[in-house]
């Protein structure tokens, strides 16, 4: 892989990238050769109104610094329409950044379905949209490579945000499917969990915390990710302030109980230490549903287990 990673002769298509990280994104792959739609509705933070402004600016900001960039301003709602942006531009797509996202921040006491039903439809519907306007052109090519935007706050559940943790870990299981059936096509997905100073978080961060957190700083991942030469696919990332990292499921070691009368709720509490075990017996990584089928197996070893009394439906289909 070459030292300066660039994006000549690419299609770079960014979901609200008016501001905060993908206004970073767009204007990093506008300065390494990229053609980048620069996709933003021109919202509020909790979605409200639109403006071509956000999008114009950074558009503007690209082709003075010798860039080729084009705007669209629809809503991810309708993401086959920045696709299609995309195409009558330039011919193609070949890098997707589902990026753009509003907050409805509310105890889940006091959240409304409008508050659940917009969160869903933006972050979720929107990378869909996007997605599955892009992925004929992927196949095709034989080359994709998806970004999209998750949070800490569906990785680890977040005070007020039920309905915004729900659709960032939507993302993640979407992220895990798209790159099982993207790998055989060279079409490679990874999701990010990004912490950077925006409009998102200048009001739930300190400011001395905000100072250190550039959006700027997110931008190399996303930029390794995307490039022609990482294989990489299926990943979970967190970035921020600098540091990247990799998340990964992890099954502790658990117990294994012969499926018959013995197995009650009193066997699981004299077992309970060996189900949550991830010390002292060795954990295990999965990475997909057929993980699932060697406890299976393990299971049909068990005495009572062998005359077939794994359920019939359960075999066939984990
Ligand atoms: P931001 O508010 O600065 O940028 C989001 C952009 O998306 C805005 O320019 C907005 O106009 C646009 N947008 C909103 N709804 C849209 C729609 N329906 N269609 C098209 N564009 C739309 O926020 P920030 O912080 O840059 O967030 C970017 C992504 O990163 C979001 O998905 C957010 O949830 C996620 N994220 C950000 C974190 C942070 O620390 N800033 C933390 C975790 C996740």
């Amino acid at each position: 892989m070459p030292q300066e990673l660039r994006f000549d002769g690419q299609t770079v298509v960014i979901t609200g990238a008016g501001g905060g990280l993908g206004k970073a994104y767009a204007l990093f792959f506008g300065s390494r050769g990229a053609n980048v739609v620069v996709n933003d509705l021109g919202s509020t933070s909790k979605g409200e109104g639109h403006s071509s402004k956000a999008a114009d600016l950074v558009v503007e900001d690209i082709k003075k610094a010798g860039g080729n960039a084009v705007a669209n301003y629809d809503s991810v709602e309708f993401g086959d329409r920045i696709i299609e942006t995309a195409i009558k531009a330039f011919g193609s797509v070949h890098v997707l950044i589902n990026n753009a996202g509003i907050l409805r921040d509310v105890s889940f006491k006091n959240m409304k379905d409008a508050d659940w039903d917009l969160i869903q439809l933006v972050h979720l519907k929107g990378a869909y949209k996007t997605t599955k306007a892009a992925w004929p052109v992927f196949r095709k090519q034989k080359f994709g490579r998806i970004i999209n935007t998750a949070s800490a706050a569906g990785l680890y559940g977040s005070f007020g945000q039920a309905n915004y943790s729900a659709a960032k870990l939507g993302l993640v299981g979407f992220t895990e499917t798209l790159a099982k059936e993207g790998a055989k096509y060279g079409v490679f997905a990874n999701v990010i969990a990004p912490m950077a100073a925006s409009r998102m978080t200048q009001t739930v961060l300190p400011e001395d915390l905000l100072s250190m957190l550039k959006p700027e700083w997110v931008v190399p991942l996303v930029a390794y990710l995307t490039h022609k030469d990482t294989e990489d696919t299926g990943g979970i990332y967190e970035a921020g302030a600098g540091f990247v990292s990799k998340l990964r499921w992890e099954r502790a070691h658990g117990a294994l109980f012969k499926t018959d009368e013995s197995f009650t709720p009193a066997s699981i509490l004299a077992r309970w230490n060996e189900i949550m075990d991830f010390e002292s017996n060795p954990p295990q990584y999965p990475t997909g549903p057929n993980d699932f089928m060697g406890l299976l197996e393990s299971a049909r070893e068990l005495p009572s287990n062998k005359q077939g009394d794994v359920p019939v439906d359960v075999k066939g289909k984990v």
